[in-house]
């Protein structure tokens, strides 16, 4: 348990002491005049008891007294109680947790998780739209981690929809005599005649053919529906295309730190539609509408209108709702989750109000918790969805160049040989990116500021960097000095007394966090601690100070916030360079 929390139920036991049964919640003050945090319960207990407040609070404050950890006890206004803690209590803490940060976390009951997030689509380019889900997604999965939980993530590749039919159809024009578009063609394997170069530039032109021709298009959704039923040659193509494809997707989710355990796909369910489809029509739930199948999901508690959910077209093809309650059924069947989360744009959030029903309704997702976790748009300076230039989607890895170039330009020539400045800016400028992504609320749009991302002053991820590369070096320096640093034994003055006090408040920063599914407050909890750390820093000079109590307990708490900072930037998938 972490200290806070201990801090909380100690707190509730001395309530009890005086006479009165109330869960304490600890505030941080806002007159941190007064004190360092508000115990405001006595309102609340004053209705429930018909005594006054301030009778209540002063019968409180007694038994406060008693103990040793809490100073300056005082009531103010109508029975808000100030204290705050002892120099003990603070220097215990920094001693319980200075060897493993992680005991500043309040763990919880162990829960399988599948995190879907990622959502990469097979042949096309990820663009600018798939930038929030590997961040957020990825950040998420290391927040359960952290606090105890078990999570397998699961990428969930776009791999059945029309760009399958597009590409496989362009191929077709380009490469007529590959064996795998042989009237006999046996299903041996055969060598892909494209680079992942090509691949960049085939979809886009299939594309725009099937716009201007409408029978290309319709031959391409004839395709796809052929490699949906499992059609040997296309198949086979389409698999080697989307190997090839996974490739450059990986390269660029490597970029953006961010792994999956599970790389499968909207086709990996197809397996599963048969069974489930059975599953659904044994039970009475799907009826044909207009040839096609489709399944009621409205409630009668709906304030707005919920489409009933297609599951087969009258062609008998398979839709994007069917592959992913296909995929919930398959999910439960070989992993048996407690949870499945996804994290996808919010403009999704019909459709998984709507599979989430299905799932639920036919009992495929009995005791499984389902949760959808959506963000919102990263735009330009225009308000909307951000693009290139000339108007058209930017491509990942353009967007990750534009910042990559930004964060160049500000590095000091004088600390990065020539050689190494490339591979640093391309660190700072992941750090400035998943930074910037992760501070607002999750739902919240956010507007796409290259120059503001990268700035070194500010909330920002290469400030983060910064500092905390700054305190690696002042660790460094210690130890080629010989100073050893152990235990945090004195304290002094208001500043480091902040820093103490703010580490004390991560462990319920971390799990409202997790309630939300947002980082924003832990994004804006490192830079707080961050700040208040270098103020610590610049107003006292660590490694010359004379008293050597002082100075080791300096280093330790130095220490200790580097660890913090480096937990937190793991936690939102950043790493730290060694040096900037
Ligand atoms: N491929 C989809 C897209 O690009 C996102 C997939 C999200 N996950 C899911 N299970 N549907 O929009």
């Amino acid at each position: 348990m972490s200290k806070f929390k201990e801090l909380e139920e100690k707190l509730t036991s001395i309530v009890k002491d005086a006479g009165y049964d109330v869960e304490v919640a600890l505030c941080q003050s806002n007159r941190p005049d007064l004190g360092e945090y508000q115990v405001n319960d006595a309102m609340k207990l004053a209705k429930e008891y018909h005594k006054s407040p301030v009778v209540i609070a002063n019968e409180i404050l007694e038994k406060m007294k008693e103990h040793d950890i809490f100073t300056n006890l005082n009531i103010a206004g109508a029975g808000f109680i100030n204290i705050s803690l002892s120099d003990k209590f603070l220097i215990d803490y920094i001693n319980e947790i200075k060897n493993d940060i992680t005991k500043n976390v309040d763990k919880q009951q162990s829960k399988k998780i599948m995190i879907d997030y990622g959502g990469a689509n097979v042949a096309k380019a990820l663009h600018v739209g798939h930038l929030r889900s590997p961040n957020i997604g990825e950040a998420l999965k290391r927040l359960a981690n952290l606090l105890g939980h078990e999570t397998i993530g699961d990428v969930h590749l776009g791999d059945s929809g029309l760009q399958a039919g597009i590409v496989v159809q362009e191929m077709k024009e380009r490469f007529p005599d590959l064996p795998c578009f042989k009237e006999d063609y046996d299903g041996s394997d055969f060598e892909l005649p494209i680079t992942e170069e090509d691949l960049k530039e085939i979809y886009p032109t299939g594309s725009r053919k099937t716009k201007e021709d409408e029978t290309l298009l319709e031959n391409a959704r004839q395709i796809t529906f052929q490699i949906q039923k499992n059609h040997l040659g296309y198949s086979k193509l389409w698999d080697k295309v989307s190997a090839l494809s996974i490739k450059g997707i990986k390269k660029t989710y490597d970029k953006l730190n961010t792994s999956f355990e599970l790389w499968e796909g909207e086709r990996d369910s197809f397996k599963y539609i048969p069974e489930m489809m059975e599953y659904l029509n044994s039970k009475g739930l799907t009826y044909i509408s207009e040839g096609a199948t489709v399944m009621d999901v409205k409630e009668e508690t709906d304030d707005k209108e919920i489409p009933p959910i297609i599951l087969q077209k009258s062609d008998g093809a398979y839709l994007y709702a069917t592959t992913d309650l296909a995929t919930i059924y398959s999910r439960i069947k070989r992993f048996n989750p407690d949870e499945i989360w996804y994290t996808t744009d919010l403009r999704q959030e019909l459709h998984f109000e709507q599979v989430f029903r299905a799932a639920t309704k036919s009992k495929i997702s009995e005791n499984v918790k389902l949760g959808f976790f959506g963000f919102g748009t990263m735009n330009g300076p225009d308000g909307k969805p951000f693009k290139t230039r000339s108007g058209g989607v930017m491509s990942l890895d353009e967007l990750i160049e534009i910042i990559k170039d930004e964060c160049y330009k500000r590095i000091n020539d004088n600390i990065v040989e020539k050689e190494n400045k490339e591979k640093l800016s391309e660190e700072i400028a992941i750090a400035a990116l998943k930074y910037a992504d992760l501070l607002p609320y999750r739902a919240t749009d956010y507007i796409f500021d290259p120059a503001k991302f990268s700035d070194l002053d500010g909330k920002t991820g290469p400030y983060l960097l910064y500092s905390t590369i700054r305190i690696k070096s002042l660790l460094k320096k210690a130890e080629m000095e010989g100073i050893k640093y152990e235990n945090y034994t004195k304290l002094k003055g208001k500043t480091e007394r902040d820093v103490i006090i703010t580490l004390l408040n991560m462990p319920s920063v971390i799990t409202r966090a997790y309630e939300s599914k947002s980082l924003n407050e832990v994004a804006e909890y490192i830079y707080k601690l961050t700040s208040i750390y270098n103020k610590f820093y610049s107003e006292n000079k660590i490694i010359i100070e004379e008293d050597n109590e002082l100075r080791e307990s300096w280093l330790v708490l130095s220490k200790t916030i580097y660890d913090t900072n480096m937990l937190l930037l793991d936690l939102m998938g950043i790493k730290c360079p060694e040096k900037m």
